[in-house]
């Protein structure tokens, strides 16, 4: 009988299934800086409906099958032809497996990886959705110190040598090298090279998460942690997610063929939704360089209205990052500042939204200081009004005002 829900499943969840993740809609403040969203209005709907259009009338018939496990062929030709192009990467379509988002393809390179208690090396603050897979397979999450420059390379040797000292090799080295999550920096060539020699002397392989790297609005492009490796010890994985929109639920991978082969036996669902990959396949091949301009004018006029609505109204009161690309900006206040306890009530009080400093930290405890504001999602005009209520309201809870 619907709704007595009387059945109690208390006893019987798996010893590692992950903690609940609570459910419903998530309260969002008006002014929201939390989510590292594209633009709303920038959504190509139009384009992508007539792209899925054209591909379903010319091979609609096909919805009826189970597709590639690595995905639609196509879109994966495409995936190569823009790696080759634009991050110097030079792979077949049959070396890149598409999945739900990035996120799935980095689940499946963890899961055949990663055993409880493995070392997992990555950036002192590090993007949340990877770490939560970390720990899902009991990853000991070591946080290497970063600069603006990106991960120190002393700071990377000697955590693995204490590491290896313990008796416990690290399984990877996980970064984000270009317009970081939540930092912003992206990694300058000097410490891609280094860190690529550090991976290649330990034997510790490196994951390259590169799914901002389109969004550039000033500087000049870093090549590839991949392109700089000879050996296969660089794991390349990319998205949609951030120059159509995280809907489609479309991202990629590459790594060598043995590992590539362990990943796709790891994947849930046998194949990959072609029905997302058509229109993202047609939509791509003639639209999304210019689409990818579009949208890059449109944020960077956020990206500078936030960072002169830091300037007018946290002045020399707090610290920032102003990065050349992504989606969000890394906020520093004084030390002993609390942003974890006030985020509830700035969020009632003020109706502004962020992610605080512990939500990126592998400790999930340092940090209480920081914040992550994200420009992508909300308007100019918003963005200018919320900076401003946030300080506002950080003066009411008496933080470093
Ligand atoms: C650094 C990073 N990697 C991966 C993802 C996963 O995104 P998706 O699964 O939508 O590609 C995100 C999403 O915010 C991200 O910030």
């Amino acid at each position: 009988m619907a709704g007595t829900n009387q059945f109690n499943y208390d006893d019987l969840f798996a010893k590692n299934a992950p903690a609940p993740a609570g459910g419903g809609a998530v309260r969002r403040g008006k002014y929201d800086f939390a989510v590292a969203y594209p633009d709303p209005v920038s959504i190509p709907t139009d384009e992508l409906v007539d792209s899925l259009k054209g591909a379903l009338d010319e091979e609609g018939g096909d919805l009826a099958l189970y597709a590639d496990r690595q995905g639609y062929a196509p879109l994966r030709e495409f995936v190569a032809g823009k790696l080759a192009r634009d991050r110097d990467i030079h792979v077949a379509a049959d070396d890149i497996v598409l999945g739900d988002g990035s996120g799935q393809p980095i689940h499946m390179l963890l899961e055949v990886l990663v055993d409880p208690g493995d070392v997992l090396l990555t950036d002192d603050f590090v993007y949340t959705g990877t770490l939560s897979q970390m720990r899902r397979f009991g990853g000991d999450i070591r946080g290497v110190e970063t600069d603006e420059e990106g991960m120190l390379p002393d700071a990377l040797s000697g955590a693995i040598e204490k590491a290896i000292g313990e008796g416990r090799k690290p399984k990877l080295i996980y970064l984000i090298p270009t317009f970081q999550n939540p930092q912003g920096w992206t990694m300058s060539l000097a410490r891609r090279q280094a860190v690529v020699e550090i991976s290649q002397k330990y034997g510790v392989p490196i994951m390259e998460d590169d799914c901002y790297v389109d969004l550039r609005y000033d500087g000049e492009d870093v090549t590839s942690i991949y392109s700089l490796d000879d050996t296969g010890s660089v794991m390349y994985v990319g998205s949609f997610s951030k120059i159509i929109a995280p809907g489609m639920r479309l991202g990629y991978l590459t790594v060598p063929q043995g590992l590539r082969e362990r990943a796709v036996a790891a994947k849930s669902g046998g194949s990959v939704n072609s029905f997302a990959s058509y229109a993202v396949h047609r939509y791509a091949t003639g639209n999304l360089d210019t689409h990818i301009g579009d949208i890059n004018e449109i944020q960077r006029v956020k990206r500078d209205a936030m960072v002169s609505a830091l300037g007018e109204n946290f002045g020399s009161r707090a610290e920032w990052s102003n990065p050349e690309g992504g989606l969000f900006l890394w906020l520093k206040m004084p030390e002993g500042s609390d942003l974890v306890s006030i985020r509830d009530r700035v969020l009632e009080t003020a109706d502004v939204g962020y992610l605080p400093g512990p939500n990126f930290a592998p400790d999930g405890a340092s940090g209480r200081n920081y914040a992550r504001l994200c420009f992508g999602y909300c308007q100019p005009e918003e963005i200018r009004e919320g900076i401003a209520r946030l300080a506002e309201a950080f003066e009411k809870e008496g933080v470093a005002f």
